[in-house]
């Protein structure tokens, strides 16, 4: 689906500058040409060996390097690519790209590129959250550049929080999505992903603790394969991924409505991993709920939310051909899980084990077994980018596509 298409990637310096080497590995086997552009910094992390050699072409590291002006000029080199991508894209490239700035051969191709540009952030979270980064962000996301992470976590400098490098399977499936080909074009696919939030009154609300992780995940890599996803999600702590149609909502019943208002054009399939609340408050109040003198506990009565899942599976001749839940549960997996396709009347259950002690919840990895009508199929343990990509193309399998 990728095959034949090339990219352009300049490998900044950082840490993360390894994680582009098992990037380019992905894109090569993809069938992806990649000519990778090597800055000084980013020699400092990865050898101009190892990268030439995956790449299985040369490398550009140089900006006046005779042989290749004579060959090929670095304005040629910026647009016989499909795509220029920047990982690890570090806070200099940024601030380079966000002026024009072009004093090496990376911040040269980029500022001479006629093609679409995805940038893949890492760095230090001070230097992420400095109100210079942000600037330069928001002008780039102004130019139109293309973003992908970073994500949050453990940082290799020892601190906590945003600025880790997207991972390679998420930034192939960014590259997938923006290169837009593959059997599941022509496809329109829902994706409900993220908690719902539920007011108890104006500043009050009952949530729940899914990161809409993995519903992401399962978009990106549905966009990847070409399909148009309609990407509907509640509040997650996760940025919706490229290539997608979002909408964003925060209660079930706006969820509701915005999948009511995406099937009106017609929906291939739909893949609910939304954690919908089960219940709201039976009445909205206006006003903020008081304490009371006497120390009478407000009673907080509930109505039951719209089964978003079941009603897709139950629309009749609107009804997508492949209607995909979830079931996170904590006993007797398969058995609760199976139950579940039935009563929801969906074609397939993602059925995972959600018991603290399997860090599932919340955490980068995923470990479920798929149930069809034929049966339950269970994968083993991976990164859920992974189990995304493996899902959608069994998905695209289904509907009649080759992944
Ligand atoms: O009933 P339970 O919450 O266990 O079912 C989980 C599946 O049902 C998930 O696919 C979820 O997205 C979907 N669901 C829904 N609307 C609800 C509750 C669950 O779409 N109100």
């Amino acid at each position: 689906m990728m095959q034949g298409k090339s990219i352009l990637l300049i490998i900044g310096g950082g840490i993360a500058a390894y994680k582009s080497l098992l990037l380019i590995r992905l894109l090569r086997e993809a069938g992806v040409k990649v000519r990778p552009v090597l800055t000084k910094a980013g020699a400092e992390f990865v050898t101009p060996l190892s990268v030439s050699a995956l790449a299985g072409e040369k490398l550009n590291e140089a900006l006046f390097d005779l042989n290749d002006e004579a060959e090929m000029g670095h304005i040629q080199l910026s647009r016989a690519a499909d795509l220029v991508v920047v990982a690890p894209a570090t806070a200099d490239l940024l601030a380079k790209m966000a002026h024009g700035i072009a004093n090496d051969l990376a911040s040269t191709l980029l500022l001479a590129t006629d093609k679409p540009v995805l940038i893949a952030p890492a760095m230090n979270v001070r230097m992420w959250l400095h109100p210079a980064t942000q600037r330069n962000l928001a002008q780039l996301a102004a130019d139109g550049i293309q973003r992908i992470g970073p994500d949050e976590g453990d940082m290799a400098c020892g601190e906590f929080g945003p600025g880790r490098l997207a991972e390679p399977a998420e930034i192939f499936s960014a590259i997938a999505a923006l290169l837009g080909n593959g059997p599941l074009k022509g496809k329109r696919i829902l994706v409900t992903s993220g908690p719902t939030h539920e007011p108890i009154d104006p500043v009050r609300y009952i949530a729940n603790r899914s990161s809409g992780a993995q519903g992401t995940a399962i978009a990106a890599a549905l966009a990847a394969l070409g399909a148009q996803v309609e990407f509907i999600t509640g509040p997650a702590s996760v940025p919706p991924p490229l290539g997608v149609n979002v909408v964003k909502v925060e209660t079930a019943a706006e969820m509701l409505a915005a999948v009511e208002n995406a099937a009106k054009i017609g929906l291939d399939a739909a893949i609910c991993a939304a954690a919908v609340a089960d219940w709201r408050m039976a009445e909205q109040t206006s006003s903020k709920i008081k304490k009371t003198e006497s120390g009478a506990l407000p009673a907080l009565q509930f109505t039951e939310n719209p089964d978003i899942l079941k009603t897709i599976a139950n629309w009749g001749k609107n009804r997508p051909r492949l209607v995909v839940g979830f079931a996170a549960e904590t006993d007797d997996v398969v058995r609760n899980a199976s139950e579940k396709r039935l009563r929801k009347g969906c074609d397939w259950i993602v059925a995972n084990d959600v018991r603290p002690e399997t860090g599932i919840m919340g955490g980068d990895e995923n470990a479920v077994t798929l149930i069809t009508a034929a049966g339950a199929e269970t994968w083993p343990r991976a990164a859920k980018a992974e189990v995304a990509r493996r899902l959608a193309a069994r998905i695209a399998d289904a509907l009649g596509g080759q992944a």
